[in-house]
């Protein structure tokens, strides 16, 4: 029997590969599913497993926070471990955290086969750490799982052999599409927050290259409160632990209109981005599921590696000057919500499952 390792460590993982868990639930496939432990405080970790109920992982590794060099070495030396202990054959990684990068080196070196999924995004800002994970990654997978026919040209234009390439769709869309409408139902978010429906902008930011320079975090905050005050609404800003400890490392005072609150459960999250006037954000997957949600969407960086969000017409990048924020989301307001969700049908998860049973039935042969 196939044995499936199904590496994780962050928020976005767990949300993202919980269509993947799902399937190989549901098909009876034997899987293992080893935590790195990168996150783990309660609500950026056990809060995802229970709302997405889903298993608890069979190993957890406790990493905790370190440097990268630190965090990425231990995780790789424990995760060879348990692959060797476990005769792992297929290992599945998701998307560009350290914990990626680890499972990837580990499994790189061993007799497995290491499939990665959102394979082929690019940023093409290799001063982001997650370009590196997602390029090294990448290079090592044999089975290059791409959201989209642009991140698999993406792979293509770096000489990765068509073979290796399948596109799937995002699992970003299962998971959506699975848990929208008992968010909608369930979660209490907008009454126990005061606030109704497109009446405030809903904000993350928690990327290093912006939360970690005080300058920077001072700008973007001051460009949200602009946004917010053109057009008279409150912003709800549920804050990563990252920027929460720099704001008050920086000693940074948060201006008028916008509310901090702890980071949310993800079908609370689910149920603020819905009923949002906008979403402005650094984060990749909220991005991604703005889009998703019809919900226009202000990016604060450069550059993004979603590049189908702005095509579509859903996503605008405003860099991180405070101007150019309030710009943005002036025209964003004003974009007719028409696009098409470039990210798949909601069957991604099931795409990849699927591909494992067809190869390892042609091994049989
Ligand atoms: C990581 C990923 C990033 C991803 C994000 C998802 C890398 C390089 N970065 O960033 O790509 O978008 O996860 O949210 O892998 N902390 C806690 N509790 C936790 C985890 C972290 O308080 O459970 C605090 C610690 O002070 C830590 C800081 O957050 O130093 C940053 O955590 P870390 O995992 O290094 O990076 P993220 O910013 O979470
Ligand atoms: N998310 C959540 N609660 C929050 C903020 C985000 O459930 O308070 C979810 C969001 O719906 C998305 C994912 O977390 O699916 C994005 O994770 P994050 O922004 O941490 O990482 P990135 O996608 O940037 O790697």
């Amino acid at each position: 029997m196939t044995e499936i390792a199904i590496i994780l460590g962050t928020r976005p993982e767990i949300i993202k590969l919980s269509p993947v868990i799902r399937e190989c639930e549901e098909r009876g496939i034997e899987y293992t599913v080893i935590h790195t432990g990168q996150h783990y405080s309660d609500n950026l970790d056990t809060v995802f497993f229970e709302r997405l109920e889903l298993p608890k992982p069979d190993y957890n590794l406790s990493v905790g926070s370190k440097s990268h060099g630190k965090q990425t070495s231990e995780m790789l030396a424990d995760i060879e471990e348990i692959l060797l202990d476990i005769d792992a054959d297929i290992v599945l990684v998701q998307g560009d955290t350290n914990s990626v990068l680890a499972g990837a080196i580990a499994t790189s070196k061993l007799d497995a086969d290491l499939g990665h999924i959102e394979a082929g995004l690019r940023s093409f800002n290799r001063e982001m750490p997650e370009e590196t994970n997602r390029v090294v990654t990448d290079h090592v997978a044999d089975y290059l799982f791409a959201p989209t026919e642009q991140s698999a040209e993406y792979l293509r234009e770096e000489g990765l052999p068509d073979e290796r390439i399948i596109v799937t769709g995002n699992t970003v869309v299962d998971a959506l599409y699975r848990n929208q409408k008992i968010a909608e139902e369930k979660s209490s978010i907008l009454r126990e927050f005061d606030i109704i429906d497109e009446d405030y902008f809903l904000m993350t930011a928690h990327r290093a290259e912006n939360v970690d320079n005080s300058d920077s975090f001072e700008e973007i905050l001051s460009g949200v409160s602009i946004a917010a005050n053109r057009e008279n609404v409150i912003v709800i800003y549920p804050i990563h632990p990252r920027a929460e400890n720099k704001l008050e490392e920086f000693g940074i005072s948060v201006p008028p209109g916008i509310r901090l609150v702890e980071p949310q459960d993800y079908l609370g999250f689910l149920k603020l981005q819905a009923n949002a006037k906008l979403v402005l954000t650094d984060s990749g997957g909220v991005q991604e599921e703005a889009c998703i949600l019809g919900v226009p969407c202000v990016t604060i960086r450069e550059n993004t590696e979603r590049p189908e969000t702005v095509s579509v017409g859903a996503n605008q990048l405003s860099g991180i000057d405070a101007e150019g924020i309030a710009d943005s989301v002036e025209c964003m307001l004003k974009t007719d919500i028409d696009w098409d969700n470039p990210f798949g049908d909601g069957t991604a998860g099931s795409r990849i499952i699927e591909e494992f049973i067809t190869t390892s039935a042609e091994v049989k042969q």
